[in-house]
C-alpha cells in the first residue's frame, strides 16, 4: 500500500481546546466541519477513572459483535459481556462520554442546538488490525459512511472519536479527495435503483426504514470506492494519526477516511436533518442533486 501522503489533502484543523464544556474557547465553526475538514482536538482528552482502566480490554466486548454500545434514546447497553456491576460501570463511562460528546457538540455548533439527535456511543476495544473482514466491510480501505440495513434518507452523521489508549498507541487515519470530487470519480457509473426494491427491502425487514436514491448512491460510493485498489492504493490522500488523548470531530458521510491502526476509541454518532445545517448545499445530498440534476429523496 502506498503510504504516500498528498499534500493538496490539507484536511485537518486543529484547535486547542482543553475542556469539554462550555469553557472550551472554540465555538461557531459549523462551516469547517460543513466543509469537509477533520476538527482535531490534541489536548482534549476523555479522562478515565481509576476504576475504568480494567475495562481497556477486548474481553469485555462480545465476541460476535465488534463494539459495546450504548444504544439512545433508551440508553440500553449492548455487545458486552461482564457480571451486572462490571457492565453497570461500564455503561456509566459509555454515557459519561456520550454527555461530554454532546456538551462540545453543542458549543462548537450553537446553530445545530434542538435538532442535532444523539445516536449511538460506541465503545471500541478490540485492535483495528484484528479484525478481518469482507471487502465490504474492511474499514482499512477509504470509505465514506453509508450502511445497507440503515438507511440515512440525507440525515448527515456527525461523529466524535477520542483515543483512550493507555500504551501510546495512536488511531491511525487515512483521509481522502472532498466529497464532490468523489462522486465526480463514480457518479457516471452508478445505475438508478431498481424498480420496487427499496420498498421491497423495507418490507422484508433487510432496511430499517425505505432506502431512497440518496442511499442507493452513496451505498454505490461507498462499495466502488473499497473495490477500486487502484484508488485505495494511489488515489489523493493524507495519513493522519490521533494520539491518545485526542479528540476529533467529523462528518463521516462526506469525509473519505480509513482506520489503519489503533485500540481503545471511545465514538459518538449525532443525527442531524440538512435543513439544520448552517449551508445545507455542502451537504452530500445536495451536492449529488446538484451533480444529478434531480431530487434524490
Ligand atoms: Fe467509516
Amino acid at each position: 500500500m502506498s503510504t504516500d501522503t498528498d499534500a493538496s489533502i490539507d484536511i485537518v484543523r486543529r484547535y486547542e481546546d482543553r475542556s469539554w464544556g462550555d469553557d472550551g474557547p472554540t465555538r461557531g465553526v459549523e462551516d469547517v466541519v460543513e466543509a469537509g475538514q477533520v476538527l482535531a482536538f490534541p489536548r482534549l482528552a476523555f479522562v478515565l477513572e481509576d476504576g475504568e482502566r480494567r475495562f481497556l480490554d477486548p474481553r469485555w466486548a462480545d465476541a460476535k459483535a465488534k463494539n459495546v454500545s450504548v444504544r439512545w434514546p433508551a440508553g440500553e447497553l449492548r455487545g458486552a459481556v461482564g457480571g451486572a456491576d462490571d457492565l453497570a460501570a461500564l455503561r456509566a463511562m459509555i454515557v459519561r462520554f456520550a454527555e461530554q460528546s454532546e456538551a462540545l457538540a453543542l458549543r462548537l455548533f450553537p446553530h445545530y442546538r434542538g435538532h442535532l439527535r444523539r445516536g449511538n456511543t460506541s465503545f471500541r476495544p478490540t485492535d483495528v488490525a484484528g479484525r478481518v473482514r469482507s471487502w465490504r466491510q474492511d474499514d482499512t480501505r477509504l470509505h465514506i459512511d453509508a450502511f445497507p440495513s440503515n438507511p440515512m434518507q440525507g440525515t448527515r452523521l456527525l461523529r466524535v472519536f477520542s483515543n483512550v489508549n493507555p500504551d501510546g498507541a495512536p488511531r491511525r487515519w487515512r483521509v481522502g479527495e472532498p466529497f464532490e470530487a468523489h462522486a465526480r470519480r463514480y457518479l457516471g457509473a452508478i445505475g438508478r435503483p431498481l424498480a420496487g426494491g427499496a420498498w421491497l427491502m423495507h418490507k422484508a425487514g433487510i432496511t430499517k426504514r425505505r432506502r431512497t436514491e440518496y442511499d442507493h448512491v452513496m451505498l454505490q460510493l461507498h462499495d466502488r470506492a473499497k473495490a477500486d485498489l487502484g484508488f485505495q492504493q494511489s488515489g489523493p490522500q493524507a495519513r493522519v494519526d490521533f494520539a491518545p488523548g485526542a479528540t476529533w470531530v467529523v462528518y463521516s458521510d462526506q469525509v473519505l477516511h480509513a482506520a489503519m491502526g489503533g485500540q481503545h476509541m471511545l465514538e459518538q454518532t449525532f443525527l442531524l436533518d440538512v435543513e439544520h445545517l448552517r449551508q445545507p448545499e455542502t451537504s452530500p445530498l445536495r451536492t449529488l442533486e446538484r451533480l444529478l440534476h434531480r431530487s434524490l429523496r
